[in-house]
């Protein structure tokens, strides 16, 4: 085990920018994370890795990154409804997505390709084409930096919203996750009223899906608008979608009948991040060596070269611009530092 000092993250980071860390390791068991701690004195501050795909460093950090490698995955338990599937934290999600495919584990088909590690799926509370970690969420077992000790959570303790969770919150920068439980059904229930997939499955001639072929639309639509990151670097949504009263979606209605929205409980609406900055005329900008992305305006991409203060900026221009225009406040969905 070693600690290497003023290490570059920018291959261990999806946007690929610079990104200058004063400490790094990397640890595949709790048992080396414990004796990295023992070892590692003089940091202020620690952060935990995992498939850096929803961060974004805009400055050096002054503290010690720590890379959670933990893999495994193993059926802990079954009964007549469900398997319990328990993966390791530094396990990549869509691999564990195919793993839970092949073995006919149902309830996150639609949550394949998201880039990233398992132990972030909780703390974004991942979600795509009407599903979300929190409605397959068993436990989560997390390694408390502070207090050594191991800490375990239920979907309810989780405290789960839009791309919320108490690891956001309460627990932010204080926890590794060692391995996250999933409850997955024995039963297919399958999600396939998010109109583009109904659409992709018609497209691709398949009238009787099951779960492979929901992850395999799934796949193609996601491939057809988000970039990929080895190719163009990005994190995926770099905004959340806004959720804002009804009364001011329909002020909006008004003024651009064209408007979507969703209906998102007690008198407010979800209107789509990447409707608002496409509307505002930011679709397909280049700024230097960033910008914001031609088929999807939810994200922000890295051309190569840009630096994530470059990228910040842009994402501020953009957030300033959308409160103008539409009197919305913008707010990140990726993790800044
Ligand atoms: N839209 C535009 N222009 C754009 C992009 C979107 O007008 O450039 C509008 C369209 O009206 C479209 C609507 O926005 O119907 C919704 O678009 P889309 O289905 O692509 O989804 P999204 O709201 O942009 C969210 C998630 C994605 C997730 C998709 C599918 C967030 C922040 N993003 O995007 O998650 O894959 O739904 O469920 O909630 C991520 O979090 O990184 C991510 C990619």
């Amino acid at each position: 085990m070693t600690i290497q000092t003023n290490y570059n993250l920018q291959t261990h980071t999806s946007f690929a920018v610079p990104a200058l860390v004063k400490g790094f390791a990397s640890f595949d068991s709790l048992e080396a994370l414990q004796e990295i701690q023992e070892v590692a004195t003089g940091y202020d501050q620690t952060l935990i890795l995992g498939g850096g795909s929803n961060m974004l460093f805009t400055q050096p950090y002054d503290g010690l990154v720590l890379h959670n490698q933990i893999k495994g995955i193993q059926l802990l338990l079954e009964d007549d409804d469900h398997y319990y599937v328990q993966a390791n934290a530094g396990e990549n999600w869509h691999a564990f997505v195919q793993h839970c495919i092949a073995h006919n584990y149902a309830g996150i088909e639609n949550l394949s390709l998201i880039p990233g590690n398992v132990g972030a799926s909780p703390i974004q509370n991942i979600g795509a084409y009407g599903v979300e970690i929190k409605d397959v969420l068993h436990e989560v077992t997390a390694w408390h930096l502070q207090d050594k000790c191991l800490l375990h959570f239920s979907a309810s303790d989780c405290a789960f919203g839009y791309r919320e969770s108490i690891f956001k919150k309460q627990y932010k920068q204080q926890l590794a996750i060692v391995s996250v439980t999933f409850r997955l059904n024995k039963k297919v229930m399958l999600h396939t009223s998010y109109g583009a997939i109904a659409a992709e499955l018609e497209q691709m001639g398949v009238h009787n899906p099951g779960i492979r072929e929901v992850s395999e639309a799934v796949i193609r639509i996601r491939q057809s608008k988000l970039p990929d990151p080895a190719v163009l670097g990005n994190a995926g949504s770099f905004f959340k979608n806004p959720v804002i009263t009804t009364t001011h979606y329909q002020q909006l209605q008004q003024a651009f009948p064209n408007i979507p929205g969703y209906a998102a409980g007690e008198g407010r609406t979800k209107v789509p991040a990447g409707w608002l900055i496409e509307q505002a005329g930011w679709k397909g900008h280049r700024q230097g060596q960033c910008g914001v992305h031609k088929k999807q305006a939810l994200v922000l991409v890295n051309y190569g070269g840009a630096s994530g203060a470059d990228i910040y900026q842009l994402s501020q221009q953009i957030i300033d611009d959308i409160q103008q225009q539409f009197g919305i406040a913008l707010e990140r969905e990726v993790n800044v530092f």
